[in-house]
């Protein structure tokens, strides 16, 4: 297939890219590119219009190639002969024209975008910067400063904006060709204007350490940021052609960094995990039903009608139904205030899409039921009934439950073939990860309706088997206990809090535990009481807090304190003295864990009990597992998620580590067998990829 192709067409000619699906750089497309530019140069036509086939321009370089080694011509090298063009070259943009796709477009001599169009330099979301003139020539368009803010963020500019800036020139309504073409004819008698040859914008040094200190805020231990900026502004004190250079150099450095591996590894994981079963033609969706408004039914609704789709909630009475109504209202005006939703499209959705029903009578027609009752399996088991009864035949079933057995809920139907688990995390009008949770009668359509749905509602979508606590809690939970033992080892909450967020978690598990409410373990763990295996230990301090009615931030106090000083939480002095007490009724004597400890005893159960999950195969594959860390529980996104990360460390290593752990406490420590092979063989999680990240 061409690639690119070069379309004489009189005074005006066009080259054209055709690279689905995002037109990315591919070594093919550079190649066209210069063979294009080539022949422009060799046609009569006075100004070419260089514009994309498909749903975008360039959306940058080939992501795939990045840690292969460089293929020629380079993409520098492509945009040079693009900027040297004698005859005006006007780039004609649409859809998401980013990283080396606008450093192509501010090769060119003008820059129109069709509007909707959206422009950025994402390169250190990727764990790089800039590598082919996005450094030396936005700064030379916009000024040191913007040109700072557009490359260390890595945000994309809506076409409006970014003609408010100066990096593009117009936008207009219309297609690329057309728009291009429009603009072409005021370039027929004009001479190229290049960005390279506008002088070099002068530097506030004043200004530069405080904007040295922001980036380095805001990149929160991460490189690619402060390297992008010292590289943009050192190149602005060269010559071009040298500041380029040392842009190609600094952007190679980034390449070979374990950031870089990560941050790409996380792209391709949350891209390879809800893959629709071939061959399948997913149910329709289009009108939803909603069992239970709280905390989650609120955000389902909300996620559900943004994604366009017909909602119905059912609540237990119409005071509780009402209340659900108005916190989605509530919700979704915040939307319009941000700017996400207009007004109009609000009280529309809200009129005409949305009802709320305390009879399942009214779900009789819906096409696909999703219920978030209490957490219980007697009430979901009676809900699961009642659909039965009032369904249509062929509406897909799915439960919110965070651990329940959804094989069991899916029992209490005569249709089990149409029960799923669809887990959303909370607030689920804002997090994007979804657990798809296949049951074992749940049917091949009946999935592909569930990672459609995900699609719809812009969702990362991971497939689960049954277990306790599926993918995320299950791990959650095994990390959260080895902190636990840590605890009724020595080691202090605050300083587990610590040694957490230092790996670059946001929040520490007792942080978390404080928003999330310390009652919903404490259930759990009376739940498991009866049938606890005697060598398990209990963390009895997290009871006594629960039991003191310390509930973490719902109650003002739970592991922090939290008040008007301190709204975030501050510690509390009372919170040592309790659990040394507690260790002293058990008869443990503490002892003192430095932070790295504490972190590799965290990361060793998370690893452990993810090849557990993969060894029984409700994960299909690790960067699933990686999927779900960095989208629902804060893992750092430039790791990687914990499978990669284990594969950086080290699986030899976290073996070594849980063997020492076990001799103290062999139950809390089994080793995965699967972790143990691979270490044993120098074997890595990615091998078990299947090809796919
Ligand atoms: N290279 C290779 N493949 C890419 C790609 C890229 N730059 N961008 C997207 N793809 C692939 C995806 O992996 C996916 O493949 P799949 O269908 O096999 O899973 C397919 O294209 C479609 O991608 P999405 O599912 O993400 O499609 P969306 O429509 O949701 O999003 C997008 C489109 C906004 C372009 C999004 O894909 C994106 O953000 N891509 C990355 C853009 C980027 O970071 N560019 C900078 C690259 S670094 C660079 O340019 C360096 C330069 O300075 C030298
Ligand atoms: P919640 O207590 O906030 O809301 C439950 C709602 O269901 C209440 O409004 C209640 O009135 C209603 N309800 C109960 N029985 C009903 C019935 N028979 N018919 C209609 N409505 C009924 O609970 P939350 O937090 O929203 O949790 C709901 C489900 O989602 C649970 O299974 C929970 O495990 C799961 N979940 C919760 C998450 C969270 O962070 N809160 C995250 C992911 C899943």
């Amino acid at each position: 297939m061409t690639v690119v192709t070069y379309e004489p067409a009189g005074e005006i000619g066009y080259i054209i890219v055709n690279n689905p699906p995002v037109n990315a750089l591919s070594a093919a497309v550079r190649k066209g590119l210069a063979d294009a530019v080539a022949a422009f140069t060799a046609d009569a036509a006075q100004v070419a219009v260089l514009y994309c086939e498909g749903r975008t321009f360039i959306a940058g370089a080939d992501i795939s190639e990045f840690g292969k080694p460089p293929v020629e011509p380079f993409l520098p090298d492509v945009i040079d002969a693009i900027e040297s063009s004698a005859k005006p070259i006007v780039a004609a943009l649409h859809g998401t024209v980013l990283g080396g796709g606008l450093e192509v477009a501010l090769g060119a001599h003008a820059r129109v975008a069709v509007a909707g169009t959206k422009v950025g330099l994402p390169e250190v979301t990727l764990g790089l910067m800039p590598g082919a003139g996005g450094t030396q020539r936005l700064p030379r368009a916009i000024g040191v400063e913007k040109a700072a803010e557009v490359i260390t963020s890595g945000r994309q500019l809506g076409a409006d904006e970014a003609v408010a800036m100066g990096i593009l020139d117009a936008v207009a309504d219309g297609d690329a060709r057309g728009v291009g073409t429009a603009e072409a004819r005021q370039w027929l008698t004009r001479a190229p204007r290049r960005l390279s040859e506008l002088p070099v914008p002068t530097i506030d040094t004043a200004a530069l350490d405080a904007l040295r200190a922001k980036v380095r805020n805001a990149a929160r231990g991460q490189v690619a940021q402060p390297r992008a900026l010292e590289a943009m502004i050192e190149g602005l004190t060269m010559p071009f052609a040298e500041g380029m250079k040392h842009e190609r150099k600094a952007f190679m450095d980034l390449m070979r960094t374990p950031e870089r591996a990560a941050l790409i590894h996380a792209f391709f994981a949350e891209r390879a995990s809800g893959t629709v079963p071939a061959g399948v033609t997913p149910r329709k969706f289009d009108r939803v039903g909603i069992i239970g408004g709280g905390t989650m039914g609120q955000g389902i609704a909300a996620s559900a009608l943004n994604a366009g789709l017909d909602v119905t909630l059912i609540e237990r009475d119409q005071a509780a139904a009402d209340k659900a109504a108005a916190a989605i209202g509530k919700m979704q005006d915040g939307a319009v205030k941000r700017g996400k939703l207009a007004q109009a499209d609000r009280d529309a959705m809200m009129t005409h899409r949305f009802r709320t029903a305390t009879d399942y009578a009214a779900l009789s027609d819906v096409d696909l039921v999703i219920e978030a009752v209490f957490e219980n399996m007697e009430v979901k088991q009676d809900v699961f009934r009642e659909l039965d009864r009032v369904c249509r035949p062929g509406a897909v079933l799915a439960t919110n439950t965070s651990y329940l057995d959804v094989n069991q809920i899916a029992q209490a139907t005569s249709r089990p073939a149409d029960v799923i688990g669809l887990h959303f995390f909370s607030p689920a009008n804002v997090m994007r990860l979804l657990e798809i949770i296949i049951a074992d009668a749940t049917a091949q359509d009946v999935l592909a309706t569930a990672f459609a749905l995900a699609k719809k509602m812009g969702k990362i979508a991971v497939p689960s088997g049954v277990c306790e606590g599926f993918i995320g809690n299950r791990i959650l939970s095994a990390y959260r206990t080895a902190a636990d033992y840590a605890i009724l080892d020595g080691a202090s909450p605050y300083q587990v809090d610590r040694a957490v967020t230092g790996f670059g978690f946001p929040m520490g598990p007792y942080q978390v535990g404080d928003l999330a409410g310390l009652d919903i373990g404490y259930a759990t763990r009376q739940r498991k009481a009866a049938t606890r295996d005697p060598r398990e230990r209990v963390p009895v301090f997290a009871d006594r807090l629960a039991e003191a009615g310390r509930l973490g931030r719902k109650t003002g106090r739970g592991d922090y304190i939290y008040d008007d000083q301190s709204p975030k939480g501050r510690p509390d002095p009372e919170l040592e003295p309790m659990v040394a007490e507690v260790r002293a009724e058990l008869g443990v004597t503490p002892r003192e864990f430095t932070d790295d400890e504490i972190r590799d005893r965290y990361m060793a159960a998370m690893v452990n009990e993810s090849a557990r999950i993969l060894d029984e195969q409700i994960a299909a594959k690790p960067s699933d597992i990686d999927a779900v860390l960095l989208h629902g529980y804060g893992f750092p996104r430039h790791k990687g998620g914990p499978m990669h990360w284990a594969d950086a460390y080290g699986l030899d290593r976290i073996v070594a580590n849980i063997r020492e752990y076990a001799k103290a406490d062999a139950y809390a420590w089994q080793l995965s067998p699967l972790l143990e092979r691979l270490a044993d063989t120098g074997g890595k999680f990615a091998d078990l990829n299947g090809g796919k990240k």
